[in-house]
């Protein structure tokens, strides 16, 4: 049984997560845990070590089939090897869809709050970004389904982000059906990233959109990747899945020169992490999952001012402190005066400024120290106003 509560110290490991901030602030920001990657995977690495040259990496067969399979057993997709396609980052590969697939002026829709190199990345391609706003509700994220049609009805692209960040939203299977359909409707390309897709609570399974009907395979591109969910980011790997062969062509082309080969480390790791981490990422699931309830339960009890919708995916909460009116913005107020580090609300988005992501993917004392310093700041700021 794997033991999440010790995490090792990452300070001077070169982590980017631990770097950006002063020693005695606690990061809760990057979507990076801190827990140590699976066994199987270091043993992978080792092993692949004791081989001395490690010149261009190709991904083998081996690592084809393995994702062939998985996407059978875990989503019931039938997928070919041929389908695959490997890249350095998740992130590389929706700017390389956007480049290959539109021109200069289209429209691309997203769903607000996102990710921020997702806001950002229609902007790099001369595109127009139309936002369509996810709202929250008691019984979760809600579509504005007039404003999505809308915006879709005169766009080239959907780009999709299902486990959503920052929200945590997991989409239903007939709200992808209604998406899927609006796209067909609309002649609109889904590039749909999908790297959270191992990561949900509540015994929620994965839905991957291209799997909705025969259309939705042809028009969509996912990008998956064993980065989030087996905490091995930093090396850097991931890959595309295009059933329709002209679209595979169009994107396989549009990384030259940018985009090349693969991490060979890492298509090492991806393969340990799919072959030989399952049972790792049952008990990491179920870790991850009494945080979120731990940490539900104390913004309730502490901070009934914070308003977040309980994630049903990831390791990210979303919380609204617009009701505390903290200045100058929640992320610079709780990393001055609490030395806890979220994510700024308006990374995502310019509506969001009096929101922070916070990243549970850490070990419950640290969650626990994170709860403290945000209690701490905001006593703070009781005491100095009497
Ligand atoms: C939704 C989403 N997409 C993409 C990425 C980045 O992926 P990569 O490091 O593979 O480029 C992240 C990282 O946090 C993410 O949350």
């Amino acid at each position: 049984m794997t033991s999440f509560d010790t995490v090792p110290n990452r300070l001077g490991t070169g982590s980017s997560k631990w770097s950006r901030y002063a020693e005695d602030v606690l990061p809760m920001w990057v979507a990076d845990m801190d827990f140590p990657a699976a066994p199987a995977i270091i043993e992978a690495l080792q092993k692949r070590l004791e081989h001395p040259v490690l010149g261009y990496g190709v991904a083998r067969d081996e690592l084809r089939d393995q994702i062939v399979a998985d996407m059978a057993m875990l989503y019931g997709w039938a997928i070919t090897r041929d389908d695959i396609v490997f890249l350095p980052g998740v992130e590389p590969g929706f700017n390389m869809a956007l480049k290959a697939m539109l021109s200069p002026g289209d429209s691309v829709v997203v769903q607000t709050p996102i990710y921020r190199p997702i806001l950002n990345a229609p902007g790099h391609w001369g595109l127009v970004r139309e936002d369509a706003a996810l709202a929250p509700s008691p019984s979760g994220w809600m579509i504005d389904k007039d404003a999505f049609s809308s915006k879709l009805a005169s766009s080239k692209a959907l780009l999709f982000c299902n486990p959503h960040n920052p929200t945590g939203k997991v989409f239903t299977r007939d709200e992808l059906t209604w998406i899927a359909g609006e796209c067909q409707t609309h002649d609109t390309l889904i590039i749909s990233d999908e790297i959270h897709c191992d990561l949900l609570l509540d015994g929620r399974r994965h839905i991957p959109i291209a799997t909705l009907s025969p259309d939705a395979a042809q028009r969509t591109i996912t990008l998956m990747a064993a980065s989030k969910t087996y905490n091995i980011a930093g090396m850097k790997t991931a890959f595309a899945i295009i059933q329709n062969p002209q679209t595979r062509e169009k994107f396989a082309s549009s990384r030259l020169g940018m985009v090349d080969s693969v991490n060979i480390l890492g298509l090492e790791a991806t393969l340990a992490a799919f072959r030989g981490a399952t049972v790792w990422k049952a008990e990491l699931l179920a870790y991850l999952q009494s945080n979120r309830d731990f940490l539900m339960g104390e913004i309730a009890r502490r901070f009934p001012a914070i308003r977040c919708v309980a994630p049903e995916g990831t390791f990210l909460a979303w919380l609204d402190c617009s009701a505390l009116q903290l200045t100058p913005d929640p992320q610079s107020f709780f990393l001055e005066k609490g030395k806890v580090a979220f994510s700024a609300g308006s990374e995502f988005g310019s509506a969001y400024r009096d929101y922070v992501r916070l990243n549970f993917g850490c070990s419950r004392a640290s969650l626990e120290e994170g709860l403290r310093r945000m209690e701490t700041a905001l006593l703070a700021r009781t005491a100095g106003e009497q």
